[in-house]
């Protein structure tokens, strides 16, 4: 965040209560019902939990115990048997459901597609047929990697449907990026497009696929099944690849949803931490269900009739949570646009609102930026009555930003459902009620109810009132992360670790630092730890370090974060050259490309500072406080004295 952005969010006072007509309607109507429910859940989560999950979702077998905590390790709903798939699909047939519109996809240049729920059952039951006609069953990891088509969500529900865990990688992935997460859940088949869409433009998939494949690389891939979105030419191995047109069409439509153990591995999200490669974030199936679906259902007071989209991708857990699973557990219509805003289509989300009516409008921060400077007249221009409700995520939103969108979106009618959540998580856990909590412009406000949130020093001890620190949970909840995939260790290592238990009582720890107000309100203020956040995406600082690192001509790098007006973040890298190499702005470019190609275009740097040498402490330490302080342009704050060499800091803001 800017300086100014933080100033801003420290001197925000004003609140947005529910209006009468949206509370009077609302699920959870006052700040009262809120306060009861939180209290119920705070004394006995686990029986909170048991009777949300008995009212809201079929079970093929009852749960013998709700919670299993064994610390930092925890299970909900042992023994219950379950598929996710059911709850989204199935037990809506039965209902008058059964033709309502369960996904509307708008493709970019023009396309669109509806399919009801009914429709939606029968492409997923055929797809796990393929699926099983290639041999996949229950246990076989599937990596998904496509552009945002129908195809996406009916793959990961096929998968859930047959207890095959999914793993998506977003598309945006460099064929790298993907040979490292198939490897490392060994995936068995991946399903793929020839491309997808973006700003106007087709991008190809499968050739990444062929690339990540290559060379035996990824061994553990027997088959890849491939979508035909933009008719591209692209290569077809013999014997491994397969045409979704040829398969799918010949799949029987019958396919039971397979008894999952409520504990059983639904998938797994790769996402970025402080240190090494991404990490496999793992969610098993009933936690999960029970949770997104809650959540959407309050948190976004989802009613029958809403027309609910959200413009994250499915290859974050944004697109997971709620594009796919929550809102369909719900029987929700829920939107899937193929499109990103750009200059040259500045009006695009406002024209995806106006076309299909669109009630509940979730998106970042970072694009509300955007469309602030692509104009006011564009969303002016569009009927945007429809909207009833709007929700932000993926990175602390700046009062004017929230302004604008309350005022211009909203049109000073819809509340601002600002959440704060992370992949980990699965889920909200920071949130307004909407008919319940008054908003304040930058505050995710209160915890979901059964969510113990609490800001605390290194030594787990609260901090008072208005005083930064890290932001904890202090009990475990349905959708929490089980582990790091295949590695326990670092499960521990990365969340309950930083600050040890105390007196029996475990802190799960979010690497985001924040406050709260007097009024009980949290303000979170970003990442605490070498992570960066650049457009709601977030970016481990050592990942852009190794790919530089992987480019000859460069002997060491660090990267640290900016703040950036319309990204939030963005991200300059420190680089030292190996002994022949010589700085140039061509060799900035080829850096930036080559991270690119490593990783993908979300982690192009904004910048790349040649440098001769980096702050180090006397163990060798990069100090990336100071670099943060250089690249931001601001004085060096805070000690110095554990520097090794203090003319690196001359030669640094001599810059080169
Ligand atoms: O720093 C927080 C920020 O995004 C991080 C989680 O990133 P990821 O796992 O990719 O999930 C993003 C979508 C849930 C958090 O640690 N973040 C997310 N939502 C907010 C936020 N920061 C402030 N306010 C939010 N509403």
């Amino acid at each position: 965040m800017t300086d100014s952005t933080i100033e801003s969010i420290l001197q925000e006072k004003r609140t947005f209560p529910p209006s009468a007509d949206f509370a009077a309607a609302a699920h959870i109507k006052s700040l009262a019902d809120y306060q009861a429910l939180y209290d119920r859940a705070a004394a006995d989560p686990a029986g909170f939990w048991a009777e949300l999950a008995q009212q809201e979702l079929d079970w093929f077998e009852p749960w013998t115990q709700t919670l299993d905590w064994q610390p930092p390790f925890v299970k909900w709903f042992v023994g219950g048997k379950l598929n996710i798939s059911h709850n989204c699909l199935d037990r809506h047939l039965a209902t008058a459901r059964k033709n309502k519109a369960a996904l509307i996809w708008e493709g970019e240049p023009g396309d669109s597609r509806v399919l009801t729920y009914a429709q939606l059952h029968r492409e997923v039951c055929k797809c796990a047929n393929a699926l099983k006609g290639l041999g996949i069953g229950k246990g076989d990891v599937v990596g998904i990697y496509m552009p945002m088509i129908p195809e996406a969500a009916i793959a990961m529900l096929a998968c859930a449907r047959i207890g095959a865990p999914h793993s998506v990688v977003f598309g945006g992935f460099s064929a790298e990026a993907l040979r490292d997460r198939l490897n490392d859940a060994q995936c068995k088949a991946v399903i793929t497009a020839d491309g997808g869409f973006r700003k106007g433009m087709a991008v190809a998939l499968k050739p990444q696929v062929d690339k990540a494949l290559a060379n035996d690389a990824a061994p553990s891939v027997e088959h890849v099944l491939v979508v035909k979105r933009t008719g591209d030419a692209i290569a077809m191995v013999e014997g491994r690849d397969h045409w979704w047109h040829d398969l799918q069409p010949k799949a029987s439509a019958h396919c039971p949803a397979e008894p999952m153990d409520s504990e059983d591995l639904l998938f797994i999200l790769y996402t970025s931490g402080s240190t090494g490669k991404p990490k496999g974030v793992v969610h098993s199936t009933g936690g999960y269900n029970l949770y997104t679906h809650m959540t959407l259902k309050w948190a976004f007071d989802l009613q029958e009739t809403d027309i609910y989209w959200c413009t994250a991708d499915v290859g974050w857990i944004t697109g997971h949570s709620y594009i796919v699973y929550g809102p369909l557990s719900n029987g929700a219509t829920t939107v899937m646009y193929e499109g990103a805003p750009s200059a040259a289509n500045p009006g695009c989300f406002w024209d995806v609102i106006e076309k299909y009516g669109v009630t509940i409008f979730y998106t970042a921060p970072t694009a509300v930026r955007a469309f602030i400077k692509m104009g006011d007249e564009h969303p002016n221009a569009r009927d945007l009555t429809s909207l009833r409700l709007l929700g932000t995520v993926g990175e602390p939103i700046n009062p004017e930003a929230w302004m604008w969108y309350h005022r211009v979106i909203g049109a000073e009618r819809c509340p601002i459902v600002d959440t704060w959540w992370q992949t980990e998580t699965g889920g909200f856990m920071l949130t307004p009620l909407p008919g319940a909590i008054a908003t304040k412009p930058g505050s995710a406000t209160k915890p979901f109810p059964g969510i113990i949130a609490e800001i605390v020093d290194l030594d787990g001890n609260p901090v008072p009132d208005n005083t930064g620190g890290y932001l904890v949970i202090k009990h475990p909840w349905p959708s929490a992360i089980r582990t790091v995939f295949g590695d326990d260790d670092r499960y521990r290592s990365t969340y309950w670790e930083h600050i040890p238990p105390k007196d029996g009582q475990y802190f799960y720890f979010a690497g985001d630092g924040a406050r709260r107000d007097e009024d009980g309100y949290f303000w979170v203020m970003g990442r605490v730890d070498d992570v960066v956040n650049v457009s709601g995406h977030r970016l481990g600082t050592m990942e852009i370090e190794s790919a530089l690192v992987s480019h000859p001509a460069v002997a060491e790098a660090a990267v640290v974060g900016k703040p950036d007006d319309l990204k939030g973040e963005d991200i300059v890298a420190f680089v030292i050259l190996e002994g022949e190499a010589v700085p140039s702005d061509a060799l900035a470019t080829e850096l930036k490309r080559h991270v690119v190609s490593e990783i993908g275009a979300i982690a192009r740097p904004g910048e790349i500072r040649f440098s001769e040498a980096l702050p180090k402490t006397r163990s060798g330490k990069i100090m990336r406080r100071l670099l943060r302080n250089l690249a931001a342009g601001q004085e060096i704050a805070g000690d110095t004295s554990t520097l090794e060499d203090r003319s690196v800091l001359d030669k640094l803001r001599g810059g080169a």
